[in-house]
């Protein structure tokens, strides 16, 4: 039987090169656009077999391209991951964050307006983030009918196409969900974010800098159930709806740090003298971000990795994985960004 085809924009970044590995597992032919920007990485998809998916680079910003793929490939789903994502950088230079994250939404979906009056069969998820709703006071939890309250460029430009999309699904009575993810870890995501900067200070028996008090409570999902989850959705949801992804469990920086230098330190069994330092904090770093996932949850899905089995594993992945770091460019991930107001 012919494989169906599913488009992914941003196929090349963290979560995009994992969502492209977990439905080519689903056997599943795959189209990948992708800009290529300093976070993507040819390395991510290299081991992938080429008869599994096509790699097109090209600006979600170039209607007439996006077009000719949809009409081409007439893909079963379109996955939007394609953005700027990191929150340091949008505060520096909001102008890429503008251009990708919500202009570049505008053209899919004014091509998949047009695509869509010939094939109805197609769906849209926009893959979003719990950075949307803002600063969330403890004990509370957001839920998808929450309004949106972003505090950095980045969150407000995601909230910007979210918005769009939601009009567009009201108005041009489109087939699009949105899904709102927490903060992702796990193999392959670019050294500039949280997660994999410890693990490699580490490595490299170098401090790890902490951002103000270390307060800052975030909820980390391993990539591999957000991606799950979202084909899931794609399976599952209810079009027009949007759908928060989390994993509850949810934790300070400080208290992060501290767990992953003792998983490290155990792993390595050989001295390391890295230590948690405290720098200048993010201007407008939100406290605290929690979702309520339960509306995904009563839909049937179920995360499978706990933070501690993620953690190990994601560590195991840079370890082993290290030459994937040592091709990197160093100046785009050990530079501090973020703190000029
Ligand atoms: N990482 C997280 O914790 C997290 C959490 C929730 C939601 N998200 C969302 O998931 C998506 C993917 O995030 P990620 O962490 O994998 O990011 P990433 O920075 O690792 O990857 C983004 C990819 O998009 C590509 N890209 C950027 N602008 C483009 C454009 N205009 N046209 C085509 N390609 C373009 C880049 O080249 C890169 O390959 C983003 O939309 C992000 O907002 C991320």
């Amino acid at each position: 039987m012919k494989k169906k085809n599913i488009l992914v924009t941003g196929g090349l970044g963290f979560i995009g090169s994992n969502l492209v590995i977990e439905l080519i597992k689903q056997n599943y032919f795959v189209i990948i656009v992708d800009k290529k920007t300093y976070s993507s990485n040819m390395m991510n998809i290299n081991h992938l077999n080429k008869k599994n998916y096509k790699l097109i680079i090209s600006d979600i910003n170039n209607g007439k391209k996006i077009s000719k793929i949809l009409n081409q490939f007439k893909p079963v789903a379109i996955f939007n991951l394609a953005a700027e994502t990191h929150v340091d950088r949008s505060i520096d230079d909001p102008s890429s964050f503008i251009q990708s994250n919500i202009n570049g939404v505008f053209q899919l979906l004014e091509q998949f307006k047009k695509f869509n009056k010939k094939s109805k069969k197609s769906k849209f998820l926009h893959i979003s983030t719990d950075e949307v709703y803002g600063d969330i006071p403890k004990k509370k939890y957001s839920v998808e009918t929450d309004s949106y309250k972003p505090s950095s460029p980045y969150a407000a430009s995601k909230a910007a196409s979210d918005h769009l999309i939601k009009s567009y699904i009201r108005t041009y009575k489109l087939p699009i969900i949105i899904t709102n993810c927490s903060n992702n870890y796990g193999p392959r995501q670019f050294p500039e974010k949280l997660i994999p900067k410890l693990i490699i200070n580490i490595i490299n028996n170098k401090n790890l800098p902490i951002y103000g008090k270390g307060n800052n409570e975030r909820e980390w999902i391993h990539v591999n159930d957000h991606c799950n989850a979202l084909i899931f959705i794609f399976k599952k949801g209810k079009i027009g709806e949007s759908y928060n992804i989390g994993s509850d469990e949810i934790l300070s920086n400080k208290i992060l740090a501290k767990k992953i230098l003792y998983l490290c330190k155990k792993k390595f069994g050989k001295k390391n003298n890295s230590k948690i330092i405290y720098v200048k904090d993010r201007p407008g770093h939100d406290v605290r971000y929690a979702l309520n996932s339960n509306k995904l949850k009563k839909l049937g899905w179920k995360k499978k990795y706990t933070l501690i089995d993620g953690l190990n594993s994601t560590i195991e992945w840079y370890l082993n994985n290290f030459k994937w770091v040592k091709k990197l460019d160093k100046k785009n991930y050990t530079k501090r960004l973020g703190v000029k107001n």
